[in-house]
């Protein structure tokens, strides 16, 4: 009987340091990061003549309600509730003190009228739009220089309808740069949560120049084949919390930016203190990624508890030659991934410019990049770190990284290929590449291995 109660003590303290990690772990949270204030007074569409029947047009009810909200300013704010239903509209903006309400079942739908979808000044950080010189489409949510905004429901759908311009884009139609799905310029104290995203035309969720940014519980869903869906890209925003949260889009589940070649530069706005957690999804594209528009710079990124299926890159740092800027102190930790192109890859040469008065010497520095605890199966290559002869990247730091190959459809083992690299690794399968292969003790990153 003693030795019953021993084992089962000793079991239990073998495990106990387990179970209190995962309960710490379940602790941690976004929430408090923004308040969320409640708000007293509480308006429908239904009451500016929305009608959710999936064929009438809601602009001028979307439009009139916000400016209700805007011009007759309620102590705490105002809800805009949005019942089930279908409510097609076209673009609209949000303003401060507001919370966008989508009950269960409600779905706010954007119009495929895209010639009368208004343009706007392309980001300052880009100097153009995005994927055509020029302006840009403004975003189907938009918002611009406001605070205290909550996006949120009861999991209720904001769908982009995005195939129309994915076509114009595969036709090469397009006259401007799509529209993002959501997106916050100089914004701050915003939670988007409990929201369902479908069909983005182009990004989905666009904080820039933003701070104070809490997404949880959000859904992101548009097929592997359609264009330049990426789910969130935090973009010269800081204090940026992204957490339990499903993606599954034609390119990158989030991606950390900050800005484009000489315009990135001149702008100097950074990325900073990001943080990514508990996450899933699958793209043919990259799944946690900073880059490749760094220019502003990229620091202090955390990403941990991520879960990968059927990806192209699981971890993707990228950045070029005329982006400048740096993309520093970033941790990877504790991801599983199935089924992968490539497990990992940081790499100075991905991503195009924003035309040919780039500066060639403007190179990125890339340093202080620590990946750790990842386990990956049916992954076809381990991982590629290719840095820039002139800018090699540093303190690249690999441990207890273990990336298993397919042994049917793959025959060979998954391996590494690095140049212009220096770093450290502890416990990494397959064997990486000789610059990182020993710990050597003047290396920056050996300390916290
Ligand atoms: C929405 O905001 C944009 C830019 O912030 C502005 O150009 C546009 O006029 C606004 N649209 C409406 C309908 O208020
Ligand atoms: C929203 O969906 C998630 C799962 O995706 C679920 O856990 C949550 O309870 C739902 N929330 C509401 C308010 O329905």
């Amino acid at each position: 009987m003693l030795r019953f109660v021993v084992s089962i003590l000793i079991c239990f303290s073998t495990i106990a340091p387990f179970l209190n990690s995962v309960a710490i772990a379940a602790l941690i949270s976004c929430s408090g990061m923004v308040p969320m204030n409640y708000r007293n007074d509480k308006i429908s569409i239904t009451d500016f003549g929305g009608v959710g029947d999936g064929r009438t047009l809601n602009t001028k009810a979307f439009r009139e309600a916000i400016y209700r909200i805007q011009h007759l300013r309620r102590r705490g704010g105002t809800l805009l509730y949005i019942p089930p239903g279908v409510y097609l509209t076209g673009s609209f903006n949000l303003t401060s003190h507001m919370t966008l309400y989508l009950a269960k079942d409600a779905v706010i739908k954007a119009t495929q009228d895209t010639w009368n979808w208004p343009l706007i000044a392309p980001l300052p950080s880009y100097g153009r739009g995005r994927e055509r010189p020029g302006g840009r489409y403004i975003s189907f949510i938009h918002a611009d220089g406001v605070h205290d905004v909550v996006i949120t429901g009861e999991n209720g759908t904001i769908d982009g309808q995005g195939d129309i311009w994915w076509n114009m884009w595969r036709q090469r139609t397009l006259q401007f740069t799509r529209p993002n799905l959501v997106e916050f310029v100089n914004s701050k104290n915003i939670i988007i949560s409990s929201v369902i995203f479908r069909n983005s035309p182009f990004w989905n969720i666009h904080p820039v120049y933003c701070s104070n940014v809490v997404v949880r519980y959000v859904t992101i869903l548009a097929p592997p084949d359609s264009p330049n869906t990426d789910g969130i890209d935090p973009d010269s925003s800081s204090h940026v919390c992204i957490e339990d949260s499903y993606i599954s889009t034609g390119d990158d589940l989030v991606s950390v930016k900050s800005g484009w070649d000489e315009y990135g530069i001149g702008y100097g706005r950074r990325s900073f203190d990001i943080t990514i957690r508990r996450m899933a999804g699958s793209s043919p594209f990259s799944g946690i990624s900073v880059g490749s528009e760094t220019s502003g710079g990229v620091e202090k990124v955390l990403a941990e508890h991520i879960n990968l299926y059927n990806m192209g890159v699981g971890i993707h740092v990228k950045t070029n030659i005329g982006r400048g800027g740096f993309i520093r102190d970033i941790t990877v930790s504790d991801v599983y991934m199935e089924i992968a192109q490539k497990g990992i890859k940081i790499a100075g040469d991905v991503g195009d410019h924003p035309d040919d008065r780039f500066n060639p010497n403007a190179l990125p520095v890339v340093k202080g990049i620590t990946i750790k605890n990842v386990w990956g199966v049916k992954v076809q290559q381990a991982g590629l770190i290719r840095g820039l002869r002139n800018s090699p990247f540093t303190g690249i730091c690999l441990s207890n990284i273990n990336l298993l190959g397919a042994p049917l459809r793959w025959s060979r083992s998954p391996s590494w290929k690095c140049s212009d690299v220096s770093g450290a690794s502890h416990q990494v399968s397959p064997w990486p590449c000789s610059e990182l292969s020993s710990s050597h003790p003047t290396n920056s990153c050996s300390s916290h291995l």
